[in-house]
């Protein structure tokens, strides 16, 4: 029996522009985790709390995993597939079958709550780093990501993995997004041994702390949000001259804003890191009016404003259009007065903390 269990994560900053290849973010997992089982058994079956009354039987054919019928696990069985092939590349016999058996803690199950802390992220690390244990190769946060983003990109998935990253490193990350245009072209030409022991363009993940004495508050407005639909309404406006503007100078100000935050970080400058979230959220707002889109929607402005008022910093957080803001506190009183704010008008305070490094 196999064990692996992978971190939900949260934007703190750089959201939108790191879906540009190289464009930092700053990323945090948080302690709210997937959890996947493994087992080896006569017949390979897929069950997920996700849909619990849905149990898929798989099998092997030329060393691709097949699926018994349709099912909405194209994240699971990628995952699955990519791991073997590496295994298969280390010279590791892929014959025997196992159940993969996935509890989520990222959602709320009695409900069908969403929160948006990235359960399409988790259920692919999680698998990744299941599967690399049942064929006993060691789980490198950087190797999980890489064959968690290959997974992925497989299936079509949109967006900057920086999600990946975040659930893979755990902590907090500072993420410089892959070329997916390079790695595209990449897996048509390597090995996937290969694809693993290159630098992949553009990409950088290094682990962070956040200054001494601030500690992150994060509030659920209680709304579900799609990242794919807000990232592809974004990507719909860029056709438009004017609009592809105000993407660039987006892009330079963001670059700008994420490295003082970075930097205020190894430094410990408490001071600069509450600046940089100022500001970022600023750029988030002009960057959303230049581009028609919403993010901060009036609940999450709700949020950042009761935040502020006790002296706190507070933006969107990831995609926004609902899911999550998160704030920086720096007193116990101060997350006492907003956490009590922010129920008065239905905001929900997530009893989350950043989770541990792997
Ligand atoms: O809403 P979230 O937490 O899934 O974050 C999405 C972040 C984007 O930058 C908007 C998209 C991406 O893939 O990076
Ligand atoms: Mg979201």
């Amino acid at each position: 029996m196999i064990e692996a269990s992978a971190p939900g994560k949260l934007y703190l900053a750089g959201e939108y522009a790191v879906v540009e290849a190289g464009y930092p973010a700053v990323i945090a997992a948080v302690d709210q985790h997937l959890f996947v089982r493994l087992e080896q058994v006569e017949t390979g079956k897929i069950h997920s709390t996700q849909h619990p009354d849905l149990f898929v039987t798989w099998t092997r054919h030329d060393h691709h995993i097949c699926p018994g019928a349709t099912n909405p696990y194209q994240l699971i069985t990628s995952s699955m597939q990519v791991v073997e092939d590496y295994v298969r590349a280390l010279g590791v016999d892929t014959e025997t079958f196992y159940q993969v058996e996935i509890r989520s803690d990222l959602d709320d199950e009695q409900s069908g709550t969403k929160y948006g802390l990235g359960s399409s992220g988790a259920v692919t690390v999680g698998v990744v780093k299941a599967l690399l244990a049942y064929y006993k190769q060691a789980a490198v946060p950087l190797l999980v990501y890489k064959l968690s983003a290959l997974a992925q990109l497989r299936i079509g998935a949109s967006g900057s993995f920086g999600d990946l990253a975040a659930s893979s490193f755990g902590g907090i990350v500072a993420y410089h997004s892959v070329d997916r245009t390079w790695l595209k072209e990449a897996m048509e030409c390597l090995t996937i041994l290969e694809l693993v022991a290159q630098d992949w363009q553009g990409l950088s993940i290094e682990s962070l702390d956040l200054p001494e004495g601030l500690e992150l508050l994060v509030g659920w407005t209680g709304s579900a949000a799609s990242t794919d639909q807000l990232v592809a309404g974004m990507q719909g406006q860029l056709q438009q001259e004017e609009k592809e503007a105000v993407h660039r100078q987006f892009l330079t100000a963001n670059r700008l804003c994420l490295e003082q935050f970075i930097q205020a970080c190894k430094a410990n400058d408490r001071e600069t890191v509450r600046e940089a979230i100022r500001t970022n959220r600023q750029q988030l707002q002009d960057f959303s009016a230049g581009m028609g889109i919403v993010i901060e929607t009036p609940q999450l402005a709700r949020l950042c404003q009761l935040a502020l008022a006790q002296g706190a910093v507070a933006k969107s957080s990831g995609a926004g259009g609902g899911d999550c803001g998160i704030c920086l506190v720096d007193s116990p009183k101060q997350k006492e007065k907003i956490t009590k704010a922010w129920e008065e008008v239905g905001i929900v305070p997530l009893p989350l903390s950043i989770a541990y490094r792997e």
